[in-house]
């Protein structure tokens, strides 16, 4: 069923939003606890559609998964180990996370697993993972170019390797070291530039042994010891700092605005965009920062701001990689050229992105220069005429990045399906309005 929904110019927001839970760290704290001996307890987990997908896999593979009355999640893991084969094929609907990661996981049993995806995810390339996964001693049966579906036939006896990742991605990196969970000896994937940390940060509290070193240039080599006895433990998962983007750009570019987003999970490998937009001019507090349940968090204040174009340096996308469509909206109505570099991983997200961004201003009215990694906004200091319609193409972060437009856009702006934004934001329509924004459904 496709979900049309239009946004209107908002008079100003206001108010304070709780944001839901982290994607990559739901993900993670779902596969982990399904790892691990004894019950887990999961505390803000993110219900968006595809960590529900990782929870049926898990389930699928042998863990026992309840969600209880007050919302807390509850798991009963089977150890490292002792996942057993899935009866049907995984279907991780839209997630690229949950399908690579869950790959690696499976590649050191010996048993078979099929994967599928939705439309999106079955055009994004797998090779990535399936690559080294194969070294380790997996065999895998894809369509062409390794999309989706596809059959991973698990190493009887998995081998530990010393993988260098030739892009900057944090699914990779932890396909391996999931991989590497039940393989004897060490297992070591080396980034050239540090990606988001939640799987090293989380298999260590959960008792694995990862040895984490810095590298010159920003890069890391992590080493996980394979059979670790993951021992079950509580999970709080802070408010998505991808998700609070897009509130936060709307509470910037609306005049007048005046928003509070409390317990924002604050990890240095995903702040890029916050640093971007504080060089841009605005007016974004950090208040009451803390550390919940081993998780840096604040609490975000944005005030409504005048942004000037900046130049973002290509070594920020990894801490900054899903908030580039948003960033381009905040671009669009800065004063002056926004230029994003180093930016080429865009193309194989839910949908290409950088085409995407470029296509849907350009439409707004907006001058946009698009390289094969590289996406140029020239802001003329006012928001763009807007009044078109965007074709979301199963991507989320278009849909909501579209739809913070037309709050301030002189015509509305309207999204075709905005269904995918339950992947990882339920209700972001309802929250927004909470805060004073107009985005209506059709006919609403
Ligand atoms: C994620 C890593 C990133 C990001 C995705 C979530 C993760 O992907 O885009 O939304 O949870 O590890 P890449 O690792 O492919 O850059």
């Amino acid at each position: 069923m496709t979900t049309p929904l239009t946004s209107l110019k908002a008079l100003s927001l206001s108010g304070s939003a709780r944001i839901p839970g982290d994607k990559s760290i739901s993900h993670r704290a779902l596969m982990f606890g399904a790892l691990a001996v004894g019950e887990s307890t999961v505390h803000g987990l993110l219900e968006g559609e595809d960590v529900l997908r990782t929870a049926d896999a898990m389930r699928a593979l042998g863990a026992k998964i309840i969600r209880d009355d007050d919302g807390v999640w509850h798991l009963w893991g089977r150890g490292v180990g002792g996942l057993t084969e899935p009866a049907d094929v995984l279907d991780m609907g839209n997630s690229g996370t949950g399908a690579r990661l869950l790959m690696g996981l499976v590649s050191s049993y010996p048993f078979s697993t099929f994967f599928t995806g939705d439309a999106s995810l079955r055009s994004r390339p797998m090779r990535r993972v399936t690559d080294p996964l194969s070294k380790m001693g997996a065999q895998f049966f894809t369509r062409a170019e390794g999309r989706l579906p596809a059959l991973v036939v698990g190493a009887k006896i998995p081998l530990p390797i010393e993988y260098e990742t030739p892009v900057a991605s944090a699914q990779v990196k932890s396909a391996i070291l999931l991989a590497g969970l039940n393989t004897p000896g060490i297992t070591t994937v080396i980034e050239r530039e540090a990606t988001r940390d939640h799987t090293e940060l989380m298999l260590t509290g959960f008792g694995a042994t990862v040895i984490s070193e810095n590298l010159p240039g920003g890069g890391r080599r992590i080493s996980l010891h394979g059979h670790p006895e993951l021992k079950g433990r509580t999970v709080v998962v802070p408010a998505d700092p991808s998700s609070a983007a897009f509130p936060a750009v709307a509470g910037l570019l609306v005049d007048g605005s005046h928003i509070r987003l409390p317990a924002v999970g604050m990890n240095p490998l995903r702040t890029g965009l916050f640093t971007t937009l504080k060089e841009m001019g605005a007016d974004i507090t950090f208040e009451n920062e803390r550390i919940e349940a081993g998780e840096l968090v604040a609490d975000l204040v944005i005030k409504g701001s005048d942004l000037k174009g900046v130049d973002v340096p290509p070594e920020r996308a990894p801490s900054m990689i899903d908030e580039y469509p948003i960033l381009a909206i905040a671009a669009a109505c800065a004063t002056g050229t926004t230029r994003m570099l180093g930016v080429g991983e865009l193309r194989v997200k839910e949908s290409d992105r950088l085409g995407a961004m470029a296509r849907g201003l350009t439409a707004c009215g907006v001058k946009i220069e698009e390289d094969h990694d590289a996406l140029i906004v020239h802001g003329t200091g006012k928001p763009p005429k807007g009044g078109v319609t965007i074709a979301a193409n199963l991507d989320h972060r278009i849909a909501m990045s579209f739809l913070v437009l037309g709050l301030v856009s002189a015509q509305p702006m309207t999204i075709d399906d905005a269904s995918s934004i339950d992947t990882s934001f339920p209700k972001f329509k309802d929250l927004m309005n909470g805060l004073g924004a107009k985005i209506q459904g059709h006919g609403v």
